[in-house]
């Protein structure tokens, strides 16, 4: 039986974007196969798409971190047909073949049952991104942020992650201050919840002293860089900053000063191998206490459009959220 994918393939210089017909004996033989309903679009899939092999490897490959859709065979007792079902990160779009096709065959511990709240647009609309975003305030409160802590700063703030950390922050009673590189979309953050918008280059006044004033209750920082470190010199007594992203750089220059006399936190995010059972919990709180509607942040792709998304966020051109549809 035919299903339509995204393929990527590997030219003499170059890699070519196609939809095509592909058989389920593509697919790898795991555990569940999934009728996938809708995907979504992160800067990951962006490096996947163009070959870069931190990401993938062998090719013709068809991208996609994400996916969320029906439960058409499982082989795993966890699952039955006809589940509703999400899928991010482990190997699915980067070895494994991804959510930008209308099948996905994943391992069973890949796979979260879709929790009340959520269905498999709107987990899309979050998306790995989203699920990402989440998780960056999940470890901040656990290190001891609370809305009483003062503003948090979220950088990279009209894309995927950082819009979404936006507007859930300011959802679940945040003061948000965004920094941002587009000064056009001013608007677009305040509408989003940010009290207070600030430039790219604003944000590295005093990348050279070994401290800032204290600002920051809390950082969600995409960006990496010295943009990271700026923010960690600026945290309050005791806060921290969850770094989760590189597209500024990966690479950061700093003292350990504010962690010595600042008491503060850098904490890792991860949302690729987080254990199933911990992005299980997180789904749970994006379905309940968490649940934004975020059809505001919706740049919507179908698998022919897809290709214009890629390059998009590549560039760093992406504002909100872009969601693929596999439906007719
Ligand atoms: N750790 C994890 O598990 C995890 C999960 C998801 C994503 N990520 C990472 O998080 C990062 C953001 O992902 P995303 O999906 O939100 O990407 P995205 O939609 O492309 O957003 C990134 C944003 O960063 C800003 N930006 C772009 N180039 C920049 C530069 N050179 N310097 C400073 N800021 C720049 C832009 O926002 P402004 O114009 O508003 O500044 C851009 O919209 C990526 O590095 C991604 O790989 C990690």
């Amino acid at each position: 039986m035919s299903f339509r994918a995204f393929l990527v393939t590997k030219e003499e210089n170059s890699f070519s974007r196609n939809v095509v017909a592909r058989q389920l004996s593509d697919l790898p033989d795991n555990e569940v196969l999934i009728d996938v309903k809708y995907s979504s679009l992160n800067y990951k899939d962006g490096l996947s798409a163009t070959g870069n092999p931190g990401v993938t490897r062998v090719f013709p490959h068809t991208p996609g971190i994400d996916a969320a859709g029906v439960v058409l065979e499982s082989k795993d007792k966890n699952f039955t047909p006809g589940d509703e079902v999400i899928v991010i990160g482990f190997d699915l779009g980067m070895g494994t073949p991804g959510g930008f096709a209308e099948r996905i065959c994943v391992p069973g511990g890949w796979v979260v049952k879709m929790p009340r709240g959520l269905s498999a647009h709107s987990s899309m609309l979050l998306g790995t991104a989203g699920f990402t975003a989440a998780e960056c305030i999940d470890k901040l409160e656990r290190s001891g942020m609370t809305t009483k802590a003062g503003p948090v700063l979220v950088t990279g703030s009209t894309g995927g992650v950082g819009s979404v950390a936006v507007k859930l922050l300011s959802h679940i009673g945040y003061e948000v201050v965004a920094v941002t590189g587009k000064i056009d979309q001013h608007d677009f953050l305040e509408k989003l919840g940010a009290k207070e918008v600030i430039s790219r280059e604003d944000m590295l006044d005093g990348k050279d002293k070994p401290l800032l004033p204290e600002k920051w209750g809390g950082v969600i920082d995409t960006v990496g860089g010295d943009i990271l470190f700026n923010a960690v010199k600026g945290l309050k007594y005791g806060a921290g900053l969850a770094a989760c992203g590189l597209v500024a750089s990966p690479q950061f220059s700093g003292t350990v000063l504010p962690f010595i006399l600042r008491n503060v936190n850098l904490l890792g995010i991860d949302s690729v191998q987080l254990p199933v059972g911990q992005k299980k919990l997180i789904w749970e709180k994006l379905g309940s206490d968490w649940n934004v509607d975020l059809i505001d942040l919706e740049v919507p792709f179908k698998l022919e459009t897809l290709s214009t998304g890629i390059d998009r966020i590549l560039a760093g051109e992406m504002v909100g959220r872009g969601v693929v549809s596999l439906g007719d």
